[in-house]
């Protein structure tokens, strides 16, 4: 989705751009063209070779000294740019874009460019809630600019508190965000749910599995870098919360099942990438179970079937996981709880499934159409379940009669 897409990612003097060499390597890595354009001040903190060197494209920092191949510069990056990102952006070169000032190539290519424009604005403090500074960011987020930032931390003056660039990876989901306005899934709500849930037995044990949610977030971002509004309810806290979606934290089967009906109440699409337990304790101790006897029983009750609550008219996709057998249960849990697609893993499999960062899924639709597909990144299966999503979503709003009836 985003491969091929023009980013111009532009670096201002602050002591965050190293950090921006980073951003710059990432979005290369997804197959984004990245033309850095630097200000004079930039260039003290932070070498143009190390962006050149991770985007393997000319680095402009002088208006004047530009490569042959930008001939009428600021206009043809500005034209050719999907988005325009400024970060770390100082409250110089913010004060100068509200102002319309194209003193420098950076500040030319905001002012020409019809593309979005996203600023991650890195300070010191004073700088940052000076009314001034305040007053402008206003006036540029009136105008459509997108303000991604700032955090709050220590700052490079010894000081603490507002003016940190904000996390690289929330800026990364930012600029994805932006691109996906164009995308096939705009204007769909889409509910993910990720993660192994977590079943109390006292106050501080769980039955639990092995799920990372690596696969939901998967899920999450891909439908988020092709427009959808996304909402992840999710159990896991070892993965960064993905930037431009709706995060609702759980921990039991109970509190997903409730987070998950409230989500779906007006959405268009569920993803069940969770990994529910189908059973959680009877009786949760209010202190911590002391060991004392031998033997210890619980008694454990059955889970609410999350996914099959939800009724409706929405696009229900689930997953499995076996060990054997894997279509006919597949195909049995599709029609059991009526799902419009299944995709199943085989959970024997070391590269595949749990923890792992590549998945090989087999997708089943309600027509029985399997599709074994191939051992990828979970962000390329993703993808291609939503590639699925989009097809069904658009024999929906052709035929909408109700399905769960
Ligand atoms: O655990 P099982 O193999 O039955 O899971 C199949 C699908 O059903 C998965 O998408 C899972 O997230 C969902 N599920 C659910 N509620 C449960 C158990 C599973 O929604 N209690």
């Amino acid at each position: 989705m985003v491969e091929g897409k023009n980013v111009v990612l532009g670096i201002t003097g602050s002591i965050a751009a190293y950090k921006a060499v980073d951003i710059a390597a990432k979005l290369t890595q997804k197959g984004l063209a990245v033309d850095v354009v630097m200000t004079k001040a930039a260039t003290k903190f932070v070498s143009a070779l190390s962006f050149r060197s991770v985007t393997h494209r000319p680095v402009i920092t002088d208006m004047w000294e530009t490569p042959a191949e930008f001939n009428i510069e600021h206009v043809s990056l500005a034209e050719r740019a999907d988005v325009v990102v400024i970060a770390p952006a100082t409250a110089n070169t913010i004060a100068k874009l509200a102002a319309g000032i194209a003193d420098e190539i950076l500040t030319c290519t905001v002012l020409a460019t019809r593309a979005p424009i996203i600023l991650a604005p890195a300070m010191d403090a004073g700088m940052y809630s000076n009314p001034i500074t305040q007053e402008n960011l206003a006036k540029l987020r009136s105008r459509g600019f997108i303000i991604a930032g700032p955090g709050y931390g220590w700052l490079a003056s010894g000081l603490v508190g507002m003016g940190r660039l904000v996390d690289p990876n929330e800026i990364l989901g930012t600029i994805f965000q932006a691109l996906g306005k164009k995308g096939d899934l705009v204007d769909k709500h889409i509910v993910v749910s990720a993660g192994g849930t977590r079943e109390p037995i006292d106050l501080v044990r769980y039955i639990g599995n092995r799920s990372s949610g690596k696969m939901g977030y998967a899920l999450a971002e891909a439908a988020r870098d092709r427009g959808a509004t996304v909402t992840l309810v999710t159990s896991v806290t070892e993965l960064p919360p993905p930037a431009g979606v709706e995060v609702i934290p759980v921990e039991s089967a109970l509190e997903m099942r409730e987070a998950v009906l409230k989500a779906t109440a007006a959405a268009d699409v569920l993803i069940m990438a969770a990994a529910v337990a189908d059973y959680h304790p009877a009786k949760v101790a209010k202190d911590k179970i002391k060991r004392e006897s031998e033997t210890l029983t619980l008694e454990l009750v059955k889970t609410p079937d999350i996914i099959g609550e939800v009724r409706g008219n929405i696009i229900k996709v689930g997953f499995a996981a076996e060990s054997k057998d894997l279509i006919v249960r597949g195909t049995e849990k599709l029609k059991k709880k009526k799902l419009d697609l299944i995709a199943v893993n085989d959970i024997t499999a070391e590269d595949s499934g749990f923890a792992t960062d590549t998945n090989r899924v087999i997708l089943i639709d309600r027509k029985g159409k399997v599709e074994q597909l191939s051992l990828m990144p979970k962000y390329e299966v993703a993808h291609l379940i939503l590639d699925k999503v989009v097809v069904l979503l658009s024999r929906a709003q052709r035929s909408p009669a109700e399905k769960d009836t």
